[in-house]
């Protein structure tokens, strides 16, 4: 069935069909599906998390700024490959989204920045965000994902699952 074309009595769309490509179930689909093939014997961490922030910030139309904070020493963040604008260089686990989701090992879904305390305001613009933490192939944390968007409320617990599933499939990389 073709989609008819918006009036001005049309719904809004909802979220899903904000996203080029389709519904989000099938744009984690697709992502998956193409960073295994493009991770295909790759075991270096620089071109696995490179690569990954090229193509979820690709996938994902909300991201303004998409990419990995790295665990450089205990309790420790810093910026690591991204996508977007200039992003803050070092993140202790004490402070902001990503050092929460470091510091409890569980993603971090928030609709609202403004109201979480201690978020680090990179960018002034940012509204909502998630972040997940990335394990390496022993389980230890290597680093967490962080998509951020000028939306509020730009990510749900299909963004969560989706980023869930690409930061387990980063683990066998990194
Ligand atoms: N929003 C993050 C900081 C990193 S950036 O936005 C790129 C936080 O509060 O952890």
């Amino acid at each position: 069935m073709s989609t008819p074309a918006p009036t001005s009595t049309s719904p809004a769309p909802t979220t899903d069909e904000h996203r080029d490509g389709g519904p989000r179930g099938e744009i984690y689909r697709r992502l998956l599906a193409d960073l295994e093939a493009v991770l295909l014997g790759v075991d270096d961490p620089v071109t696995t998390m490179a690569t990954a922030a090229c193509l979820v910030h690709a996938a994902l139309d909300d991201a303004s700024w998409t990419g990995f904070y790295r665990v450089v020493a205990p309790g420790q963040l810093r910026v690591g490959p991204y996508q977007g604008p200039l992003g803050c260089i070092d993140i202790p686990f004490e402070r902001g989204v990503c050092g929460a989701a470091a510091r409890t090992r569980s993603t971090q879904l928030v609709a609202d920045v403004h109201a979480f305390p201690g978020h680090i305001a990179c960018d002034a613009d940012a509204r909502s965000e998630i972040v997940v933490p990335v394990l390496d192939r022993h389980g230890e944390l290597a680093a967490v994902l962080d998509v951020d968007s000028h939306r509020p409320g730009a990510f749900d617990d299909e963004d969560r699952r989706g980023l869930e599933a690409v930061a387990a499939l980063l683990s066998a990389h990194l």
